[in-house]
């Protein structure tokens, strides 16, 4: 067999993070040492993800998570997964999960300096019809001493050290960032690594799709339906936007960063702060397009900036290429 396309001294994702840390001034290891953590998690997850209809790991676990949608065996798995690896890693304080209440507060003998706000599995109503799902993650500091405290957690997104998503996609991807851009990596199942394939993404100036649940139009705001009418019906005789929307946030985000264009989660009627949660699926999300050039916006301020008052707390979400996030905005301001 012809090995010449044999890369012998590839960069793994755990080398990438470990050669980073090294290069922080004053790095004591225990952030490269939680990120390890999370990755196996993640590698677990995914082969879970991959074989959840042979291991029986589909459809209900018989409970109901604390925003009301039905919690699925994945959903439990993945949880437990997370947190069981975290609290390993010695390197948190404490945890904000989508699927727990309560701030999860590591036993004493475990702790470290980190705080993690995670989405274990997002886009659970896509488990069983195995479209794309994923992980999401923020990692702080903490800020307080002693007893930790939902003020750890409750930081705005500009204090994040590090972000991550895990797309169990076609193939499985991370999208990495520590504040010095964002990169992706592959998981080669031969190997079960994560592999570098692209270092500092940059997302497009302008794309050519939107992306978003237009089924609620009927309770949207008259400008984001003024908006949409715009991308479909371009007054200038342009071409339109494609519509793109998986109802996985994830993918949705990966395809936005991946071809350009626009992702959005607005307020509506019913629900009047959106659907996604800040801590663990916005703000994560508006730290990793910001590293890749885009904008992430509530549509009145800057998701990094918002200062969150709930661990579950919702806030409307816009994100993508700066040209397209731009426009939309003046559709917005056009109606304070
Ligand atoms: P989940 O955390 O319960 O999976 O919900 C979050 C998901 C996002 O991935 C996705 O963007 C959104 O819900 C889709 O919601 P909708 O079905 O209202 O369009
Ligand atoms: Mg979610």
């Amino acid at each position: 067999m012809d090995q010449s396309a044999f890369d012998t001294d590839v960069w793994t994702l755990t080398r990438f993070v470990m050669e980073t840390g090294r290069q922080a001034k004053g790095a004591t290891g225990e952030l490269t040492q939680l990120i390890n953590a999370m990755l196996t998690a993640i590698k677990a997850i995914s082969s879970a993800v991959r074989k959840a209809g042979l291991a029986h790991l589909q459809g209900l676990a018989g409970s109901v998570n604390v925003t009301g949608d039905d919690v699925k065996k994945l959903d439990v798995l993945s949880n437990d997964l997370v947190i069981n690896m975290l609290q390993a890693s010695y390197g948190t304080c404490c945890m904000v999960s989508e699927e727990n209440k309560e701030l999860i507060v590591t036993p004493k003998d475990k702790r470290g300096k980190y705080v993690v706000c995670f989405d274990p599995l997002d886009g659970s109503s896509n488990i069983d019809c195995l479209a794309p799902i994923g992980t999401i993650f923020a990692i702080y500091k903490r800020v307080s001493e002693g007893e930790p405290t939902e003020k750890d957690a409750l930081q705005p997104g500009k204090a994040m050290v590090c972000a991550g998503y895990a797309l169990y996609g076609s193939a499985t991807l991370v999208a990495l960032t520590t504040g010095a851009g964002l990169h992706f990596f592959m998981l080669d199942p031969a190997i079960g690594e994560f592999i570098l394939i692209e270092r500092n993404v940059k997302i497009k100036q302008k794309g050519k799709t939107y992306s978003l649940n237009e089924g609620y139009a009927k309770y949207f705001h008259p400008s984001i339906n003024e908006y949409l009418k715009h991308k479909k019906y371009p007054e200038d005789g342009g071409s339109p936007f494609g519509a793109r929307y998986v109802g996985s946030m994830v993918s949705d985000v990966h395809r936005t960063i991946a071809y350009g264009g626009i992702f959005m989660y607005p307020a509506n009627e019913k629900s009047p702060k959106g659907k996604l949660r800040l801590l663990y699926e916005c703000n994560p999300i508006a730290f990793l397009i910001e590293q890749a050039g885009g904008i992430a916006t509530t549509g009145t301020q800057r998701v990094l900036d918002v200062q969150p008052e709930g661990l579950h707390q919702r806030v409307p979400f816009v994100v993508g290429s700066p040209d397209d996030v731009n426009e939309f905005l003046t559709f917005v301001q056009k109606y304070q």
